[in-house]
Parts: structure tokens; sequence; C-alpha cells
């Protein structure tokens, strides 16, 4: 389809969004399920919630548009769901696994927060003030969702982590599968400090050391 307008791109992000949402409403019960923390598992249900509201929101957008919601796959939240989905499948520490869907999840939110701060600024330039603020509505949920999961992961669950990693230091040098999945969940809440990556840097475990790098300092 040959996009010639402002409200063709409005309608095809929107139709995104609307794909993306209806996905992560399949995804998060999954979510709920693999947490053990039961404030992660509360979070997860609240935003399965706010969700569901997303997708009659836009809905009624679509509805003002006289358009169809349908017709068009997220595949960008096809792929972060799919790694979600990994991570639960290798079966890490309880703890370790919390870390990392809070890290999961915000992948999610933050293209949620690019998606609605796009079609929120469009909307308000074409004069839709009204779909405007529904999307603006939204944008604020998946925001302090975001804010959660981070406030979450400082205040305990990467912490609980973390002292995963203690405990299981004097054997890691045999056990570098287990090494690098706590690579890879160090990064969980998005938190800018580096504090614990650098507890761990006398580990030099090279699978450790690899799945750690691309991740650091991201976002
Ligand atoms: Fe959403
Ligand atoms: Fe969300």
């Amino acid at each position: 389809m040959e996009m010639e307008s402002l409200r063709e791109l409005y309608v095809d992000e929107l139709k995104d969004l609307w794909s993306a949402e209806t996905q992560i409403t399949k995804a998060l019960p999954k979510l709920v399920k693999a947490a053990s923390n039961p404030k992660l598992k509360k979070a997860f249900n609240t935003h399965l919630k706010q969700t569901e509201r997303h997708v009659k929101r836009l809905e009624r957008i679509f509805k003002e548009l006289d358009e169809s919601p349908r017709g068009k796959k997220c595949v960008g939240m096809e792929g972060l769901i799919k790694e979600g989905q990994e991570l639960i499948k290798e079966k890490p520490e309880a703890d370790v696994l919390d870390a990392g869907l809070i890290a999961a999840a915000q992948h999610v939110e933050h293209y949620e927060i690019a998606g609605y701060g796009c079609v929120r600024t469009w909307a308000r330039q074409m004069g839709e003030d009204r779909q405007a603020e529904l999307l603006q509505e939204t944008l604020d949920e998946e925001e302090q969702t975001d804010r959660l999961l981070t406030e979450l992961a400082e205040s305990e669950i990467n912490v609980e982590a973390a002292e995963e990693d203690e405990e299981e230091r004097p054997v890691t040098r045999s056990r570098s599968k287990q090494a690098s999945k706590r690579g890879a969940s160090r990064n969980g809440g998005s938190s800018d400090e580096d504090e614990d990556m650098e507890a761990d840097e006398d580990e030099t475990d090279e699978e450790a050391v690899g799945a750690s790098s691309g991740r650091s300092g991201m976002m």
C-alpha cells in the first residue's frame, strides 16, 4: 500500500499497536505464571488489565476513523515476545528469571512508548484532540509500568538475583552456562548503575562476559 498522507501513516501505526496490544494480552498471563516474586506477578496482572483497556481505546479510535484495526501483524512485538519465551524455556533460577522477565517486559513497554508517542503527536497535528487524549492516557500507563518495573528491579529483584551470583560463585568456573544466564540478566530494570556489574568483574568466564557486554548501559 502506498502511503500518501500522515493520516494513512497514522492508521498504519495504530494497526501495528492494536496487533502489538492483542499479542501482549496473550503473552502477559505466561509472564504472570513464570514470575516468582509476588509483587512482580501483581505488576504483570495489573498491566494485563490495563492492556485490555489499551485494546479498547484503540478500537474506539478505529471506530471514530471508520477503519478496521485488523490487517497488520506487529512483527516487532512478535520478536520481543519470542525473546521472553526463550528466556522462560532456558529455565533460569527463579530470582534470575524474575530479573530477566522484567528486562523482557521493559523491552515491550519501550516499544509501546515509542509507538504511542508517535501516534499521539500525529493525532495532535491532525487536530484529532480526543484521539490524542486517549492515546496519551495509554502512553501514561505504559510509562508508569516501565517505572514500576524499574523500582521493583532496583529495590529487590535484581538484588535477589545478584545474591544468587554470590551463592553460586565457587562453582561458576565449571558451570559456564549458568554464568552466561546470569550475565544476560544483569541489567534487568534498565538501571544505569553498573554497581552490580562491578561486583562481578573478577568473573573470567568468557561466555559470561560475552552475554553481558551487548546489554550493558542499555536504556
Ligand atoms: Fe499497552
Ligand atoms: Fe504495556
